[in-house]
């Protein structure tokens, strides 16, 4: 059925835009995925996924198999395209506010595209923007590009909620599609594109654009706020003798009008998303003369939140000078080896600046930091080895296998001592056996 919808194109093949590209040729759409970065054409046409994402190799390498997928660097490429989806990055400027360039670079090639094809295109863009970008950049940017007048093309907001690390995943099965649209036309062709891929469609709320975009900060922003929300309450915890945020948060997560998601405490979030996306947030808003207290709160209790792990590292140790500390994990997540924002990064570099030696371990995403944090860092090619001799380790990233590692593969330590920065091992089973710390987890109680 979705072979009726004609090609479509994908412009920006990141992580949402690839995930997505390869999403649709999986169910027989014939796909163009657009990006001005030649080399990672070139990896992918070759069938290379430039980023680690679950199930990515099998479905780029099926797509290409059929053809069903074709990537270029030239938009007149999209020329046809029943739809065309937007899926370029946007950054933050140095002020925290959006950098809206690729978006404008990118609906400005998509409106010269326009001006030399025929026939009606669905613009669709799905990258994050602040409210009033579809409206008042793009739709203007795409009319004078393309010296056609609106209703020879459509323009839709159409934002993704897409996980990194389960992006196919949450492509396929999205627990709603949120469409913002200005006229009927639009939205008859976007929806029966959905309908074409799903089969049978996703709960769908129909809006107008600005309340879409809207939608995307809000959504990121909450679930941001939800896990500072509870780190905020696992310090309280760490100061409570007897006191656990596990238990804590799944009596919270209990309540249906809580739910147990996002709840689980750390070293705090990072990723390219929440922190990009509040600042933009904050920035926007303080544009409209609307002071936005609870992100903005949510976003500092963020920043301190990776140095909890250094302040009980001292706790220990007192000064870190000449310490050799173990990380175990890089990625701001597991599933991923992408380093943006990761909090690893912020713990490393208070324990270099305190004089501490670093050894740090991560099953995917080592090339990565390499880039960020450079040669003062060791980096160890297992947990075991990057353990070995440590006056102190410090779980960053909860890689499944790290939470294999029992008691005894600490022993081999200068100083068996464990800190849990995202709360995978069973207290139960750690105290007693060496020296151990977690997020949220109070002293013993004394009973
Ligand atoms: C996030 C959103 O979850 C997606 O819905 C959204 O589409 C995406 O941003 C985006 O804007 O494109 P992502 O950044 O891939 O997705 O990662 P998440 O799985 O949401 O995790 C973000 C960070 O929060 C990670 O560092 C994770 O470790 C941390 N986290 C998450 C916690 O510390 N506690 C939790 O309970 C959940």
């Amino acid at each position: 059925m979705a072979k009726r919808t004609g090609r479509v194109g994908i412009v920006g093949l990141g992580y949402v835009g690839l995930s997505t590209a390869v999403s649709f040729a999986s169910r027989g759409i014939a796909t163009v995925g657009i990006d001005v970065d030649e080399g990672k054409l070139a990896r992918i046409a070759n069938g290379e996924p430039p980023f680690v994402e679950k199930g990515l190799p099998e479905l780029l390498g099926k797509a290409l198999r059929h053809r069903r997928l074709m990537v270029t660097s030239d938009c007149d490429a999209l020329a046809g395209a029943g739809v065309v989806f937007v899926t370029v990055g946007t950054p933050s400027a140095d002020d925290g506010s959006i950098d809206l360039s690729c978006i404008r670079n990118a609906t400005s090639s998509v409106g010269r595209m326009l001006r030399r094809s025929e026939g009606y295109s669905l613009i669709v863009v799905k990258s994050t923007v602040i409210p009033g970008t579809a409206d008042d950049l793009v739709m203007p940017v795409l009319m004078s590009e393309s010296r056609r007048k609106q209703a020879d093309f459509g323009l839709a907001s159409n934002p993704e909620f897409l996980r990194e690390g389960h992006a196919i995943e949450d492509t396929m099965h999205p627990d709603r599609l949120v469409i913002g649209v200005e006229d009927k036309k639009s939205e008859r062709t976007l929806v029966s594109f959905y309908r074409g891929f799903y089969g049978r469609l996703p709960k769908i709320l129909l809006t107008t654009p600005v309340n879409a975009e809207l939608i995307k900060y809000a959504s990121n922003s909450f679930l941001a706020t939800k896990i500072s929300f509870i780190n905020d309450i696992a310090r309280l915890c760490n100061s409570i003798p007897g006191a656990d945020i596990r238990v804590v948060a799944e009596g919270m997560g209990l309540d249906k009008r809580i739910a147990p998601g996002f709840l689980s405490a750390g070293l705090g979030y990072g990723g390219s998303c929440f922190g990009k996306d509040i600042k933009a947030l904050l920035s926007f808003a303080q544009s409209k003369g609307v002071e936005l207290r609870i992100p903005r709160a949510a976003h500092e209790t963020n920043e301190r939140q990776p140095l909890l792990a250094l302040e009980v590292a001292r706790k220990h140790l007192g000064d870190l000078s000449g310490k050799r500390i173990a990380i175990l994990g890089l990625s701001f997540k597991p599933g991923t080896d992408d380093m943006r924002e990761a909090v690893s990064v912020v713990l490393i570099n208070g324990l270099l600046k305190a004089g501490a030696s670093v050894v740090a371990y991560d099953p995917v995403a080592i090339e990565n930091a390499r880039k960020i944090l450079g040669s003062e860092v060791s980096y160890s090619k297992s947990a075991a080895s990057s353990i070995q001799g440590a006056d102190c380790c410090i779980l960053a990233t909860e890689w499944e296998e790290f939470k294999r590692l029992r008691p005894k593969n600490f022993a081999k330590m200068n100083r068996p001592f464990l800190i849990d920065g995202r709360r995978v091992y069973d207290p139960a089973v750690f105290r007693g056996k060496l020296e151990f710390e977690a997020v949220g987890l109070g002293t013993e109680s004394p009973r």
